[in-house]
């Protein structure tokens, strides 16, 4: 499989993004593939995080993006580059989301966090990417009435949808106390991560194969 880059972003904060950049690193360390972690988040939490379960995996983690991260370069042979961003759109993030093959973001399941979708999107095709490279995360998503009603309002809007996550308590602490997200957590718990998982490497074959049109459809 060619090597993918995703990067996570949204100027909205707590969204999940330092927690969709986790379950795209240690995800794929564990399948052994060579993961590349590119923190530019001056709050280092996606650092932080990997540093906790250094270890046990086959990663790297870089500071910046800066010394350009070349796909070719030898130093920077890896399958997977991950790039956890601030929440802004600025400069740093403008540059996370040119290197990015595919872009991630991650909203709660309320009016304010929605709302400011329009203008991630705007923002990451303003940089060059096809919508299709462009998807949603919904996080933290339940059952109750006003979930719901958002899911209407983002389908009506026609976002590539990446993943569907419940919340779910195990992943604070596992990342928190160093131990990868998924422990303690049953195969029914783990399903809609690993969902999301396969989901964003389904969508990356397609787009290499320029399939814009079912990019992020369930097979
Ligand atoms: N699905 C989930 N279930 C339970 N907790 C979650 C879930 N997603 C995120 N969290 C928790 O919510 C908090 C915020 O998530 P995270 O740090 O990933 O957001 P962020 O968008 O990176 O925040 P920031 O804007 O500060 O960088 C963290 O404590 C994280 O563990
Ligand atoms: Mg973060």
């Amino acid at each position: 499989m060619e090597k993918l880059a995703v990067c996570c972003i949204n100027r909205k904060g707590g969204v999940g993004k330092t927690t969709a950049s986790i379950i795209m690193a240690q995800t794929a360390a564990e399948r052994g593939m060579r993961v590349l972690c590119v923190d530019v988040d001056d709050q280092k939490n996606f650092f932080d995080a990997m540093d906790l379960v250094r270890d046990k995996y086959n990663f790297k983690i870089k500071p910046e993006i800066k010394d350009r991260l070349d796909k070719g370069d030898a130093d920077l042979d890896f399958d997977l580059f991950v790039i956890d961003c601030p929440v802004a759109l600025d400069q740093v993030t403008e540059e996370a989301i040119s290197f990015a093959d595919i872009v991630l973001v991650p909203t709660l399941g309320d009016l304010f966090s929605i709302s400011n979708l329009p203008v991630v999107y705007d923002f990451a095709v303003a940089q060059g990417k096809y919508p299709a490279q462009v998807a949603v995360i919904k996080n933290s998503f339940g059952t109750t009435r006003t979930v719901k009603d958002i899911e209407q309002i983002l389908s009506n809007k026609q976002y590539p949808i990446a993943g569907r996550w419940p919340r779910n308590e195990h992943i604070i602490n596992n990342i928190i106390e160093g131990r990868p997200w998924w422990s303690g957590m049953d195969a029914r718990q783990r399903q809609p991560f690993l969902t999301f998982y396969s989901k964003v490497w389904t969508a990356w074959k397609r787009l290499l194969a320029d399939d814009l049109e079912t990019t992020w459809k369930m097979a």
